[in-house]
């Protein structure tokens, strides 16, 4: 084969490749393999020499048009592969502004929550503080302060979890009644309602070892129970709607001379008698009483001059009331399907 024919043929091999190159580096891998120093151009020039001299020049010009050939056709080919790799990297890119939004994850308040702020909304409102009491308390102020000694028979009722011997899981937040009033000059009168936690060893349908309640208390000079009624009237109107009834019935506390249990018309049949009411009509929400002139002493109070009311109610019961819940359970089972409910 002459060595024309040998450069034509080193031609279409060479276009052939440089037309299937898929990226540029493909391209410039070719570019080094047909012109590069180890290439067969280059060797083919290395030869000139044995061609003979006559057709030399013609030689030559065949050779340097290939090689303008091969270079030109690199040019054009890294042109057309730079525009191809921008075009894909335009579609790969592509934001589709036609599809709907990522909504971020909002969350909001748990029933307890909006319960308990419901709560100290209404007390505000009739000029309560709200005070916080320590969930680990001592003895002294879950019990001993609120006229329960050591041996009362009443401490049977309020289980709890020991840390020590004297420090526990507050069984109730009474105790921030004997904790208010002792951070306080004597007789100085006070109107506080404290929520929190509180801890029993309890656990069913309507029990559960971790519970909220407020405390309410009052002591000034002339409290009676008509103030206790009065208010707590309303502060159930203001929960439940106003055409919720009250009553009274007597009961016993250590804490409280007389003491009463307070009652609204069942929420649910509004006093005819259903399932949730034992067909009584009526709903057992909170304890209450007169403060015990005992409990006044220990705190540095004369009940011959200072007297009061206070009261206690669960923040769950409420909750279940108010939103026709019927296991406390689901409270803090955390499901998404109850929880969110309540947004
Ligand atoms: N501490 C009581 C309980 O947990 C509730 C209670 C009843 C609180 C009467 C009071 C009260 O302040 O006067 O069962």
């Amino acid at each position: 084969m002459g060595m024309k024919d040998m450069l034509l043929e080193l031609r279409e091999k060479a276009l052939q490749d440089l037309q299937a190159a898929k990226d540029s580096q493909e391209l410039q891998d070719l570019k080094v393999k047909y012109l590069g120093r180890k290439g067969p151009m280059t060797e083919i020039l290395r030869g000139m020499g044995k061609v003979p001299a006559a057709d030399r020049p013609k030689i030559g010009e065949v050779v340097n048009q290939v090689k303008q050939t091969l270079e030109q056709t690199i040019r054009d080919r890294a042109e057309i592969l730079k525009e191809e790799a921008l075009k894909a990297k335009i579609a790969n890119e592509k934001v589709d502004i036609t599809l709907p939004g990522r909504k971020p994850a909002c969350g909001h308040l748990h029933p307890l929550t909006l319960t308990a702020r419901e709560i100290k909304r209404i007390f505000i409102h009739m000029g309560f503080d709200v005070i916080e009491g320590p969930e680990i308390d001592n003895d002294y102020f879950n019990f001993e302060a609120l006229n329960l000694p050591k041996d009362h028979p009443a401490r049977d009722m309020q289980d709890t979890f020991y840390i020590t011997d004297n420090y526990l899981l507050r069984t109730q937040t009474s105790g921030v009644q004997a904790r208010t009033m002792q951070a306080h000059e004597p007789n100085t009168p006070i109107r506080m309602i404290s929520p929190g936690a509180v801890y029993r060893n309890d656990y069913d349908a309507t029990h559960s070892p971790m519970f909220h309640q407020v405390e309410g208390l009052v002591v000034d000079r002339d409290i009676s129970l008509a103030d206790l009624k009065g208010t707590l009237e309303l502060f159930c109107r203001e929960m439940f709607g106003d055409d919720v009834k009250i009553r009274l019935r007597p009961s016993y506390f250590p804490f409280t001379e007389p003491s009463c249990e307070v009652d609204i018309s069942c929420v649910i049949c509004g006093g005819k008698g259903c399932n949730v009411c034992k067909h009584s009509g009526w709903l057992e929400i909170l304890g209450a009483g007169e403060v015990h002139p005992n409990v006044l002493k220990m705190s540095g109070y004369d009940p011959s001059i200072m007297n009061g009311y206070a009261f206690g109610m669960g923040i769950e019961r409420i909750a279940m009331l108010k939103y026709g819940i019927d296991d406390l359970r689901l409270f803090f089972e955390n499901d998404l399907r109850f929880i969110r409910q309540f947004r």
